[in-house]
């Protein structure tokens, strides 16, 4: 970051003296009013739950513009790396801050390739679990177990621990997830079979069995692997600023991931997916598209608690990007699978067009976000609602580590501790 031209004042009505604070730029994006001196220089602390003007660290790996509709990894619009990279160099390309080129992706491909199984004792721990838990539960578990079987790479200090811990959580990921699935679903696991591509590897262990072979539809293995890339990062949401302030105090990778895993879980951030495909099945169970407009007036009573799930977004307030391009993924999915006249679609494609018309949206700058049509498109491949945000947790793992790797190994980062507004009782004897 860079000083800008430009400063700060802070002045106050009481006659305090007043405060200079520098201003910082970056490369693009807003810039920044540093106020790490502002408590020191004027006992008070800044306020904004929600930091909804909070930068809380500089990153070089995502950008987001909110207002054009824009995502960037590394520079690259995510419309372009969906297009021209798979999943694996678009993994490469948010740890390395490079495109892998040649050999480069070749190497990269086997390495995570011969990392794909995970220890036998696994499949132990999930017998722990009722068959019926939530899958999300499950992973929560898994991911923080990983710790347990990986001393050698439980140093987040140790550069080389770092490298070996991203390549097992990218590597095992799939394999966990399918695991949680073939678990719920009382089958047998499948391992892992590393001739075939990452997504699908993950397709074959989802929907294989040992009873048959399992020929992987490439446009379904397309559409997977697409669908994790758009997935793979997001600046500095919910879940990625957990992995962050639990990093931060040097626990293990594993253990920081697994608070990602944790806090992604929310309806309000990566079960969105989950509770926008039962919110279309619920429209869908009461008359389809005819009931649209009352769920919509449901949705704009305040008292109602009824909100469009998939849409809205704190940054977005334009098309997200990745909705666009989930809408092509579905389009594709539902014909390959002769599924184009899928009411859940229409429904969607309904209830985007009325919404992008109405006041009540228009005026909040509510569009659909990354998880308005995934649910319709991982429902089309045959995954269940309860496993969607194992989907997006498999595909952010690259993300949080990423931005992990990035915060521990810049020299400046500190352990995360925000201070509060006290509103609670002032000082008191107990009276007894
Ligand atoms: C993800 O941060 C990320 O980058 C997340 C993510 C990622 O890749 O990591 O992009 C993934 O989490 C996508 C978002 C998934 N969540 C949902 O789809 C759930 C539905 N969306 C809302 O819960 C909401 O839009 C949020 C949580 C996503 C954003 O909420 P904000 O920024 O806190 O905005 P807000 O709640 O203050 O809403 C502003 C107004 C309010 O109305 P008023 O009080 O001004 O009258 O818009 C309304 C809200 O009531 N509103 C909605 C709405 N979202 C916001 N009204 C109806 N339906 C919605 N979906």
């Amino acid at each position: 970051m860079k000083l800008a031209d430009n400063k700060a004042t802070l002045s106050f009505s009481n006659g305090s003296p007043s405060i200079d604070m520098p201003v910082y730029s970056g490369n693009i994006g807003p810039d920044v009013i540093d106020v790490r001196k502002l408590y020191a220089d004027s006992g008070m602390f800044t306020y904004d739950p929600g930091y909804l003007s909070t930068a809380s660290c500089q990153s070089g790996i995502t950008f987001i513009d909110g207002d054009k509709g824009e995502l960037l990894y590394r520079g690259y619009p995510i419309e372009q790396l969906a297009d021209k990279a798979d999943f694996l160099d678009t993994c490469y390309l948010l740890l390395n801050g490079e495109l892998p080129v040649g050999q480069q992706s070749k190497d990269f491909h086997k390495l995570i390739n011969q990392h794909t199984m995970v220890n036998e004792q696994m499949q132990f721990f999930l017998r722990g679990f009722r068959r019926d838990a939530h899958p999300m539960a499950v992973l929560t578990g898994l991911v923080g177990a990983l710790s347990a079987f990986y001393h050698d790479s439980t140093d987040i200090n140790n550069p080389e621990h770092r490298h070996i811990a991203a390549i097992r959580l990218i590597a095992k990921m799939p394999t966990l997830v399918a695991m949680a699935y073939k678990y719920g679903l009382g089958q047998p696991y499948m391992y892992p079979q590393n001739n075939l591509s990452y997504a699908g590897n993950f397709l074959r262990m989802m929907f294989g069995t040992p009873c048959e072979e399992y020929v992987v539809n490439p446009v379904l293995e397309r559409a997977m692997d697409r669908i994790f890339t758009l997935h793979a990062d997001h600046e500095q949401n919910a879940s990625t600023s957990t992995v962050r302030l639990c990093g931060s105090s040097g626990t293990n990778p594993f253990a920081a991931i697994a608070a990602g895993v944790a806090c992604l879980w929310g309806p309000a951030h990566g079960g969105a997916n989950e509770a926008c495909l039962k919110m279309l099945g619920e429209i869908q169970d009461s008359g389809g598209v005819a009931k649209v407009g009352e769920f919509m007036e449901k949705v704009k009573d305040k008292n109602s608690g009824v909100k469009l799930m998939g849409f809205g977004h704190r940054v977005y307030k334009n098309y997200d990007p990745r909705a666009k391009l989930m809408q092509k993924t579905c389009d594709e999915v539902l014909k390959e699978l002769g599924l184009e006249n899928d009411p859940l679609f229409k429904l969607a494609k309904e209830l985007e067009r009325i919404a992008l018309e109405d006041e009540y949206f228009v005026s909040r700058k509510l569009y659909p976000n990354v998880d308005f049509y995934s649910g319709v498109v991982l429902s089309a491949i045959g995954i269940p609602v309860n496993m969607f945000t194992g989907i997006f947790t498999l595909a952010r793992t690259v993300g949080w580590i990423a931005q992990l790797n990035e915060m521990i190994s810049d020299p400046e980062y500190k352990i995360g501790r925000p201070r509060q507004l006290y509103t609670g009782s002032v000082r008191r004897n107990v009276q007894r």
